[in-house]
């Protein structure tokens, strides 16, 4: 673990830890407020984020920004990372073996933004995060606190795409997560 973000950006810059370095054009590390109350955990870099470096570019962070904008949500006020950094092909789940690999640079993360609060966007970054044992369709919506960090899983944003429901349940979701903010 580093206590500083420069050590620890320097040392994922040619990670292999995993098979995933075999086919990423960019490590997507994460960006936003380094000491942010708020931080958003996904699942792992898709083909726009994969080109540009950056998380939730593509489709589904779009539709995560309108949600942010409707709800008042600043994007550039919160934390934002994935379970694995760099592009599984395809866009299929990161595998279990990847995710291990790759864990310890968010758990570092989390450890120097120290977040008050982490939305679990679906069900890797539940299962990575909180355990196996947790579904994200009985956990979604409801706090969950663990060492001294509450917890709000909740849909990851590419579902939303296919299904209006999910989208109404996301923003209630991120609604809690803003009116706990302002407490
Ligand atoms: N999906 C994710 O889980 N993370 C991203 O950064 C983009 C899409
Ligand atoms: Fe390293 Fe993570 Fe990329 Fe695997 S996914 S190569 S562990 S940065």
């Amino acid at each position: 673990m580093y206590d500083n973000w420069e050590e620890l950006e320097n040392s994922i810059v040619n990670c292999k830890k995993c098979k995933l370095c075999n086919n990423r054009k960019n490590i997507v590390f994460g960006t936003g407020k380094k000491d942010a109350d708020l931080m958003f955990i996904g699942e792992g870099p898709g083909a726009d984020e994969d080109i540009q470096g950056i998380p939730f570019v593509g489709k589904a962070g779009k539709l995560m920004n309108m949600a942010f904008d409707g709800i008042g949500i600043d994007r550039e006020q919160v934390y934002i990372a994935n379970i694995v950094k760099c592009r599984p092909p395809g866009n299929r789940n990161p595998e279990d073996d990847e995710a291990v690999a790759c864990l310890d640079y968010l758990r570092n993360q989390v450890m120097l933004v120290k977040p008050k609060i982490i939305v679990l966007l679906g069900s890797v970054a539940l299962k990575n995060i909180l355990g196996k044992e947790y579904g994200i369709t009985q956990s979604r919506g409801k706090w969950i606190e663990k060492k001294g960090i509450l917890y709000m899983p909740t849909w990851h944003p590419a579902a939303l795409l296919r299904d209006d429901n999910k989208k109404i349940e996301f923003w209630q979701d991120l609604k809690q997560v803003k009116q706990k903010m302002q407490l």
